[in-house]
């Protein structure tokens, strides 16, 4: 291991394979913290949106302007509050314009950049379950365990509806929530900067037919076999 104290733990992933529910588990059980890396550019997107900034801009924005939305971490028992702004920020993260614009914001380099440092120092001590779209491959390439989620997209449609409280939805919502995660997928791998793409030497876990109990077991088991070497 590196000069951590304790490993990293990698989740990447497509949009409602399960990273974050399943990151937040795992943590939970090793005793490490959660770092949702999502969060964080849904709260840059949530502060430009907040402040006016129209869209058609947002590529004109450097990232001394990115980081001047004051988006930081602020480490809260096994995880980790997002601020902006001094402000804690939850619930509105998952409103429909951030789920909307935060794809487009996401490719713009700039925002990474701004978002690099707080992400590597999250993880400066180790012990740590990040879960995003590059955690593996850019963000923490030394990461000792890495795992990649992928499910099937229906499948992932009806999970992300039953996020929001949907049990019983028409094939209609269905479709139509498929189609929203595509479109977010596809932006997140054809973007430029830092694509969703499996680390090659990350763990692939299809959890299409796995319970949550049974991919959270696997994935802790990974993270228990090189704490133990
Ligand atoms: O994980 P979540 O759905 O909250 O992520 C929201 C968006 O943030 C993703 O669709 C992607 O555009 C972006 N993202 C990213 N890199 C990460 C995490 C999220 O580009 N590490």
């Amino acid at each position: 291991m590196s000069d951590r104290r304790g490993p990293i733990v990698t989740l990447d992933g497509p949009a409602g394979s399960g990273k974050s529910t399943t990151a937040k588990a795992v943590a939970e059980r090793l005793g490490f913290r959660h770092l949702d890396s999502g969060g964080l550019y849904r709260a840059l997107t949530l502060a430009l949106l907040e402040a006016g900034t129209p869209v058609e801009e947002w590529n004109a924005l450097t990232e001394e302007d990115m980081r001047a939305l004051d988006v930081r971490v602020s480490s809260s028992g096994t995880s980790f509050d997002i601020l902006v702004g001094g402000r804690r920020v939850s619930e509105e993260l998952r409103g429909p314009e951030v789920t909307e614009y935060v794809p487009f914001l996401a490719s713009l380099a700039p925002s990474r950049a701004s978002l690099l440092h707080l992400q590597r120092m999250a993880g400066e001590d180790g012990r740590l379950v990040a879960d995003g779209r590059d955690m593996g491959t850019v963000v923490y390439p030394s990461a000792e365990v890495k795992v990649y989620l992928v499910a099937d997209l229906q499948q992932r449609a009806r999970r992300r509806l039953k996020e929001v409280g949907h049990e019983d939805p028409t094939d209609e919502e269905i479709e139509a929530a498929a189609a929203a995660l595509a479109a977010r997928d596809r932006q997140d791998s054809e973007r430029e900067h830092s694509p969703l793409r499996k680390p090659e030497d990350a763990h692939l876990i299809d959890t299409t037919r796995l319970g949550f109990e049974e991919q959270v077991a696997a994935i802790e088991a990974l993270a228990r076999a090189v704490e133990r070497d």
